[in-house]
């Protein structure tokens, strides 16, 4: 049992420490004052704007970066660590948002790889590896068949797994650098117990995270970080959303900007009978012009698989797709953004960047092509065309000229944002538009989406985010298990209705 009472107890001694870190990449200040302490038993937050320097603060605790300057203590004891395992040794377990799990082995292998249990005649023990993975799975109560190849598996499975690893490591400290960020909200649920089960147990938890409503849900106490330093620590319980914002940017912002109303217009896309089988089927609907169109239901649904398949990256059995009544060549992206389609995938890192080139380059990639279809191209209104876009999605870099690699992760999904919002298409779709964006940028998305709306650009917009469904949608449309189970106009758009639809499938498994 956890005491809470304040001030009748004095807090236990942090099982870690670090103030003051300095950390810098040639003139780029990434770290300026890397300050937090995490107790044994308590979930901490770590919040603060896209670039404000979680990351950084992060990789400095896993060993991956040494501190410039700064002070660090495990359990009271000075450290200084050269390498990740170093910090894996005094008990720091760090959990990245793209879980590194070797696809080739299996989930058993790759909880104790390079410790594997030994049985006589020092052969590592297969029976032993398995039976000591299934306690664990036990222990955190989700079933996961230990024999199993890593590939393939789920991000919420791997995340699992690289917990039940930091648990058979004993660890006194578990860090989570967005871990949500991929997950459906049963997938949350299971990461939260799972989170409060090793907190009961001792352990200190680190968690980062730009969603406010998991940071109240979860944890004991909050850091704000803003432009690399340390600002403030609360107790969560004693401190609200709108402060906690005010001084991660220093203003005060609204978190939502709702759409606003838009002429509508024609036609422009047409998606009739569209069906890949066992993935989604019967997919009927319209997007307009000025319209904002949110596919809305939980992580699985087949949404982001509707739009890949309606944007020519994945093939579809039957069906059509028009764009201003013209067919559109299935299986065939660039035909696709000939036509004036425009895609901003959900996982950015990986789909939408060029890790080595340039912000601006990044951003003029996709416009480039646009501009030069009209003959227009020229580098001096490509680099302005692409500093503009950054400007205005808020991109926080040294220098345009960097490579988009050393961007913060939200920073990068900026840069891919930006590249698309520049080609102006007429018909774009947002997978998860702002996720891992900070709040001081979500409404600016918001203002930039309801803004294309008005100029006359149809908009389908995927998101898991209920408040950004409801503020920006024209209509919605509901997927379960495949299929359209709800279309609702904005009026009747509630979070009941639509939440029913996600989960119920009722409509068709009758
Ligand atoms: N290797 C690097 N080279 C140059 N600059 C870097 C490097 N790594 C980080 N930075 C810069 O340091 C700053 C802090 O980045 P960091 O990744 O710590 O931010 P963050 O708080 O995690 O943001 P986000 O919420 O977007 O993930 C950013 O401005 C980033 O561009
Ligand atoms: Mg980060």
């Amino acid at each position: 049992m956890r005491d809470d009472t304040p001030g009748l107890e004095s807090p236990p001694p942090p099982v870690l420490s670090l103030s003051g870190a300095v950390k810098t990449f040639g003139p780029v200040v990434a770290l300026a004052d890397g300050t937090v302490e995490i107790r044994p038993g308590e979930i901490h937050a770590l919040v603060g704007e896209n670039g404000a320097g979680k990351s950084t603060l992060v990789k400095i605790l896993a060993g991956l970066y040494h501190p410039d300057a700064g002070e660090f203590e495990v359990e009271g004891r000075p450290v200084s660590f050269r390498t990740v395992a170093d910090s894996k040794a005094v008990g720091i377990s760090v959990i990245y948002q793209e879980p590194t799990l070797f696809p080739d082995l299996t989930v058993a292998e790759n909880i104790f790889i390079g410790r594997q249990p030994r049985g006589r005649l020092g052969l590592i023990s297969r029976n032993e590896m398995r039976a000591q993975a299934d306690r664990l799975f036990e222990r955190l109560g989700v079933p996961i068949d230990p024999d199993r190849i890593a590939e393939g598996l789920s991000i919420a499975d791997q995340q699992i797994i690289e917990i039940a690893k930091a648990i058979s490591l004993d660890a006194k400290v578990l860090i989570m650098d967005e871990p949500t960020a991929a997950l459906s909200g049963v997938e949350v649920d299971r990461l939260f117990a799972v989170a409060r089960n090793l907190r009961d147990r001792g352990a200190g938890i680190l968690f980062i995270s730009h969603r406010f409503d998991e940071i109240f849900a979860l944890t004991d106490r909050i850091t704000v970080m803003r432009d690399g330093r340390y600002i403030a620590t609360h107790d969560t319980a004693a401190v609200s959303a709108p402060e906690i914002v005010r001084e991660m940017v220093g203003r005060d912002i609204a978190q939502l900007f709702p759409k606003e109303p838009a002429e509508i217009g024609e036609v422009v896309l047409e998606v009739a009978g569209l069906t890949r089988a066992g993935v989604f089927a019967d997919i009927d609907f319209e997007v307009r012009a000025g319209e904002i169109v949110a596919l809305a239901g939980l992580v699985g649904a087949g949404r982001t698989e509707v739009a890949r398949a309606v944007f020519g990256i994945d093939a579809y059995d039957r069906g059509s797709v028009r764009l201003l009544g013209a067919q559109v060549r299935a299986r065939n992206p660039q035909a696709a953004i000939d036509a004036g389609m425009g895609f901003v995938p959900e996982d950015r890192r990986k789909q939408g960047l060029v890790m080595d080139l340039s912000v601006t380059r990044n951003v003029s990639l996709t416009l480039r092509n646009t501009l030069a279809r009209f003959g227009l191209i020229n580098g001096a209104r490509e680099r302005r065309e692409a500093a503009e876009w950054s400007q205005r999605l808020q991109v926080k870099t040294g220098s345009p000229d960097y490579a988009v690699s050393t961007l913060s992760g939200g920073n990068q999904q900026k840069v891919v944002l930006a590249k698309w919002l520049a080609t102006e298409p007429k018909f774009l779709i947002v997978d998860e538009p702002t996720r891992g964006i900070d709040v001081g940028t979500k409404s600016e998305v918001h203002r930039l989406l309801s803004d294309l709306a008005g100029r006359g650009i149809a908009i389908l917009m995927i998101s898991s985010e209920l408040p950004e469904v409801l503020g920006m949608a024209d209509r919605v449309l509901v997927m379960h298990e495949g299929r359209i189970t709800a279309r609702l106009d904005r009026a009747d758009a509630t979070p009941e209705a639509v939440m029913h639809a996600a989960t119920a499938s009722m409509e068709h498994s009758a």
